[in-house]
């Protein structure tokens, strides 16, 4: 008897009430790599950002200009983003923490932009070395920068739905971040589940509130770390919610290295393989993700925790192609 071969898609069986199509905002270079234990050299970032690009990624965050002593994994930023060559339409965002990374961004070549707030001010002491008030006014003073030459901004509201320090979040904290980030000019506001401790009910709580504050449904993103198991859970609250962006890490890579207890992101095949069959559009190849996955595992010497990925490759997570740089 042959070994029955694992499904290569899952069924479609759409459902009322989701959007044709969404955008899935790949943040597996800069999130995904920025905690890594050993620094990963430049050649493999370029042939990350390319094998996603060419896996159909249209939205990838390529790295962030904060500086070395912060985040020695991303010092070379500027190799990173000189070294890729993205697809025509597509976007390739760099997370920059202030007017400084701003400015480095800018002569590296990079066109579009994502500011980082607290909805804390514990993270944004630990994170960016100042209160919540001073990491707003720090962001919003770069929106302003970047509207006025035409770069798009996204903002980022870390920690919307649990800090570990300060335990529960106040709801009016996120709804103000997120409010004052989109009245300054940000294009998308993304709300960070920074440690993974959210569940459905808050994400409808918190989407609903932002609304009501004047930030649209379409405005809004969801940056879901997958700690406590949660985030497909959470996408589909999104989903029925309105959030059409998803922010994801090819094999679940990632964590901000300043929030204890953290771990990855949500992996974009687990979300590709949920989206695909809710008969979502997303652009992306699956099969192609999840090779990825499995390279970027081989090339790590680490496993990757994508359970679509481990089952499309069938391999266990551990086991993957040949590095190829
Ligand atoms: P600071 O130490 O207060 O900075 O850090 P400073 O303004 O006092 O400057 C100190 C030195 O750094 C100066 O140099 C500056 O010129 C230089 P010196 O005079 O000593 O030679 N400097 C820079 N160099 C390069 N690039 C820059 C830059 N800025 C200043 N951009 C700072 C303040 C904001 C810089 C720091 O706190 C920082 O970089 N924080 C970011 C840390 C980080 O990257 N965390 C991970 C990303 S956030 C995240 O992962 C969460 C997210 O995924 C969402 C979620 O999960 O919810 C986005
Ligand atoms: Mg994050």
């Amino acid at each position: 008897m042959t070994t029955p071969l694992p499904r290569s898609h899952p069924r479609v069986v759409p459902r009322e009430g989701m959007p044709a199509a969404v955008t899935v905002y790949e943040v597996g270079p800069r999130d995904g790599l920025q905690a890594e234990t050993d620094v990963i050299p430049t050649a493999v970032k370029s042939e990350l950002c390319a094998r996603l690009f060419a896996a159909g990624t249209r939205a990838l965050e390529l790295t962030s200009f904060v500086p070395p002593s912060w985040v020695p994994q991303l010092a070379d930023a500027h190799a990173v983003v000189a070294s890729v060559r993205p697809p025509e339409g597509a976007r390739a965002v760099a997370l920059v923490p202030n007017r400084r990374g701003f400015e480095d961004a800018l002569a590296a070549g990079v066109r579009e932009v994502a500011v980082v707030v607290s909805a804390t001010d514990a993270f944004a002491r630990a994170n960016l070395n100042t209160d919540r008030a001073g990491s707003l006014a720090r962001s919003a003073a770069v929106v302003t920068d970047a509207r006025a030459i035409g770069i798009p901004v996204r903002g980022y509201v870390s920690m919307a739905f649990g800090d570990p320090w300060e335990g529960d979040v106040d709801v009016a904290a996120v709804v103000d971040a997120a409010a004052e980030l989109y009245g300054a000019g940000c294009r998308t506001i993304a709300l960070g589940d920074t440690i993974g401790v959210a569940t459905p009910g808050d994400v409808e709580r918190i989407v609903d509130a932002v609304e009501d504050a004047g930030v649209p449904r379409s405005a809004l993103a969801l940056h879901l770390h997958d700690t406590y198991g949660q985030a497909l859970a959470n996408v589909l609250a999104g989903l029925q919610s309105g959030v059409t962006e998803f922010d994801s890490s090819v094999g679940g890579l990632g964590r901000c290295p300043y929030a204890p207890g953290a771990t990855g992101n949500l992996a974009t095949e687990d979300l590709v393989w949920m989206l695909e069959g809710l008969g979502i559009r997303t652009g992306l190849d699956i099969a192609a993700l999840a090779r990825t996955s499995s390279w970027l595992a081989g090339v790590r010497g680490r496993p990757h925790v994508s359970r679509v990925a481990a089952a499309l490759t069938r391999t266990p997570p551990e086991l993957s192609e040949e590095p190829s740089v």
